[in-house]
Formats: structure tokens, C-alpha cells, sequence
């Protein structure tokens, strides 16, 4: 099986970017240590980042094709908030989708409590830090491996 993890804008900063909220560790060192779980259950993994709204509903739409596609985890980050466009393309493709934020958006701006995708997503999860990438990964592992 095949998951998709997107990371929407400024998570190419993380490591440096407001360590407080967002830890140390950078996207790179994620993503190798989801690839390292991933590997031991046999998944394959597709990383994309882009701070581009535009970029990322483009990647979306490319999933619709790929063949194995379990799910979406997705961070999108600011566009969370704002992106209209980021949802029509979640829901114009078959795949389901978690939502993840690192940090706990609901202990944070009043802006940052609304989200776009919240209500089609299969459940978000936020404030667990890069745990939370790996929370969703290990729920699409578990889907795979419960008796039909
Ligand atoms: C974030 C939370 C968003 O509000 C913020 O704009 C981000 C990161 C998180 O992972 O906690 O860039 O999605």
C-alpha cells in the first residue's frame, strides 16, 4: 500500500521555525524516521511539500490516479485555515485523508481553531508534536491489517 504525506506551507522551516511549538527536529529527519516504520509494514511512502496553494491541489489531484493510494495525512499548514481550494481538492479524489498539526491549534490564536477539512477528514489529531505523522501512518497500517 501507498501513503501520501503533504506538508503544506513553512514546514520546510520546521527544525528552526518556533521551536516551542513546532520541536527541533526538521521535516527532513521526519520524514526519514516515517520511512523507517513505514519500511518495517512494507508501505510505501510519497512525500510532497510546497508553500504553494496552487502545488498542493495540483499533488492532490496526481493521487487520483496512483494505483495501492490507502490514504492522505495532511498538514496543510496555514492553508488550514484559509484554503477553500485544498478541501474541493481532497474531496475531488477517492482517497480518505488525516489531518495533523504538530502543535495544539486549539491552545493557540482564535484563528487557528477553524478548519477546512476537519469535518471530511477521518479524524485530525494535533498537539503530539511529529508523533502525530506517525499516529496517522500507524492508523492506515492497522486499517490494512484488521480481518475484513
Ligand atoms: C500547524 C498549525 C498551523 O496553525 C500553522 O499555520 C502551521 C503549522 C501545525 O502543524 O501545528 O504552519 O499546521
Amino acid at each position: 500500500m501507498k501513503i501520501a504525506f503533504i506538508n503544506g506551507p513553512n514546514l520546510n522551516m520546521l527544525g528552526t521555525r518556533e521551536q516551542g511549538f513546532y520541536g527541533v527536529k526538521t521535516l527532513k529527519q521526519i520524514n526519514e524516521e516515517l520511512e523507517t516504520r513505514a519500511k518495517k509494514h512494507q508501505v510505501e511512502l510519497l512525500f510532497f511539500q510546497s508553500n504553494f496553494e496552487g502545488k498542493l491541489v495540483e499533488f492532490i489531484h496526481s493521487l487520483n490516479s496512483l494505483a495501492a493510494l490507502k490514504g492522505i495525512i495532511i498538514n496543510a499548514a496555514a492553508f488550514t485555515h484559509s484554503s477553500i481550494a485544498i478541501r474541493d481538492a481532497l474531496l475531488s479524489i477517492a482517497a480518505p485523508f488525516i489531518e495533523v498539526h504538530i502543535s495544539n491549534v486549539y491552545s493557540r490564536e482564535a484563528f487557528r481553531k477553524n478548519s477546512y477539512f476537519s469535518d471530511k477528514a477521518i479524524g485530525s489529531i494535533v498537539g503530539l508534536g511529529d508523533y502525530g505523522y506517525h499516529a496517522a501512518l500507524e492508523y492506515f497500517i492497522r486499517l490494512e491489517t484488521l480481518p475484513a
